[in-house]
């Protein structure tokens, strides 16, 4: 098969917003416990977080961690996981059956954060509490001294405000299974009101209203209508949220995963966008693409939620494979380009609940096959997003129809000189030789032509096996004098060049 792909500095998207590369830690399974928290474990700090996650982590390039969650937001209570950690209760957490021992909180998790170099993004109860609860974290945490709950936070040993920007108002409260479900009329009254409120302790805070947990939800679109509707004002962003899986062997469908995602964010910019037009306003709501990943959840809806009330069970622990790292590249192409509404992305989670990093309790931490996509499309995406002009053979599958084969987006970063190019060739069945045209940038040489395939697309990393998949380096790629280059993509695999 053969494709073109053109690039041209014209073609220019938007600057490279560096919390794309977002991720969420939830208290959810072994997220935290025995994920990035483990004060037992031989490599913990003096902080009880491990140092082989923390690094990993780093490695990763993440940019942004929303927390604390996720479903368990919903009927979480903020003031359970500050103060003495002896005094703080345990509690059931009826989103994943579980018990929480609240050892670990607001506080641990900001030093977690700035540790691993990442801004956070919180995310207030909305499901079982409302405008009170929220205006209370919010002083709490950000408010400098002089008032009860910061000389609290204060006394918690925490001297300065953690000064956190970025807030998610509730989480998936379109969703039945959400403790405190509501209606979008319900849920975007709660929403504006606590924005409203927030904004007069802090006027520049970035709010996040929820959107739909999907964009097969019954609601999907009159959701973001009516939230927008009663929210518009007081909120900046609207959030999305979408998992893929390959249904019933349907590889084909799997690997075109990221049409969905583009139809996604297209159809909640236009939603948003008519509201805007409703209501005569020029304000632009961005899209916070704070959970997107695969995940198998057919498997889990069999396994179901523990019968008991375990302390950090095994929930979610999918271990992932050559195709699912394909998809997740190409996810990452489809945030890319659509860099000019897409204000934040998460991919949901960071280690061992759907994560692209894995830990053992008392033993090693490894890196899954997603986990090399995304980190080296952090490393490479600098400068601009360019729109890659691509025509591409179609392949067809049954949930999107006919597709194209290869999926492009680049970014420039003109003072360095730097082109980074990322594709993905969605067939199972033939390589794909591009010609690729940066002519009007003229790049020189190929610093680094690498990515992710193999002919057995089942095959993943273990603990006994943590570097069976990972990048590999394409050697096929030739650059003429002008600008030229070209380049065979494997079947079903994800690349990354870097030109200058
Ligand atoms: O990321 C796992 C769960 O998926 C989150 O808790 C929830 O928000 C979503 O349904």
């Amino acid at each position: 098969l053969n494709a073109t792909v053109t690039l041209d500095p014209a073609f220019r998207v938007a600057p490279v917003n560096r919390r794309t590369f977002g991720s969420f830690v939830e208290h959810l399974g072994r997220c935290v416990y025995t994920g990035i928290f483990e004060p037992d474990h031989p490599l913990a700090d003096e902080d009880g977080l491990r140092k082989d996650v923390l690094d990993l982590t780093r490695e990763m390039g993440v940019s942004l961690v929303r927390y604390p969650g996720g479903n368990f937001v919903s009927g979480y209570r903020w003031e359970d996981g500050v103060g003495p950690v002896a005094e703080r209760p345990r509690r059931l957490d009826l989103a994943w059956h579980s018990t929480e021992t609240n050892e670990f909180g607001l506080n641990e998790f900001a030093r977690w954060a700035a540790k691993a170099g990442v801004e956070p993004m919180m995310a207030v109860n909305l499901g079982t509490r409302g405008v009170q609860e929220a205006l209370d974290i919010l002083e709490y945490s950000n408010h400098p001294s002089g008032t009860r709950l910061s000389d609290l936070r204060r006394r918690h040993g925490v001297a300065d405000p953690h000064g956190f920007a970025l807030w998610c108002l509730g989480n998936e409260l379109d969703g039945p299974w959400q403790i405190g479900h509501k209606t979008a009329r319900e849920y975007g009254r709660l929403a504006a009101e606590t924005a409203r409120a927030m904004r007069m302790i802090d006027p520049n805070l970035e709010l996040v209203a929820c959107g739909s947990s999907s964009s097969s939800m019954p609601t999907f679109g009159s959701w973001e209508a009516d939230v927008l509707d009663e929210a518009f004002d007081y909120v900046d962003y609207i959030s999305c949220h979408a998992y893929y899986q390959e249904h019933d062997g349907d590889m084909a469908s799997f690997l075109a995963s990221a049409v969905d995602m583009d139809h996604f964010i297209g159809s909640v910019v236009a939603t948003a966008d008519y509201v805007a037009a409703k209501k005569k306003s020029r304000k632009r709501i961005g899209i916070s693409f704070d959970e997107w990943n695969v995940w198998y959840q057919t498997a889990h809806r069999d396994a179901g939620n523990p019968v008991d009330w375990p302390v950090a069970p095994r929930l979610l622990e999918d271990e992932y494979n050559v195709a699912d790292a394909v998809v997740v590249g190409n996810l990452l192409i489809s945030l890319l380009r659509h860099s000019d509404r897409v204000a934040a992305a998460c991919q949901a989670q960071l280690v061992n609940v759907i994560g692209p990093i894995r830990s053992e309790p008392g033993g090693s931490a490894w890196r899954q096959t997603t986990f090399h996509p995304f980190a080296i499309t952090s490393r490479l995406a600098t400068g601009d997003v360019l729109q890659a002009e691509i025509t591409s053979p179609a392949t067809d599958t049954q949930r999107f129809g006919d597709v194209p084969v290869v999926d492009a987006v680049a970014t420039y970063d003109d003072d360095a000189g730097d082109i980074s190019v990322f594709l993905v060739n969605r067939s199972t069945a033939d390589d794909v030789q591009v010609d690729l045209d940066a002519r009007a940038i003229g790049p020189r040489r190929v610093v680094e032509a690498v990515g992710i395939h193999g002919d057995d697309l089942y095959a993943s990393n273990t603990e006994t096996a943590p570097d069976r998949i990972t990048p590999q380096p394409n050697t096929s790629a030739r650059l003429d004098d002008g600008g030229r280059l070209s380049v065979t993509l494997p079947k079903a695999s994800w690349t990354a060049l870097r030109l200058s």
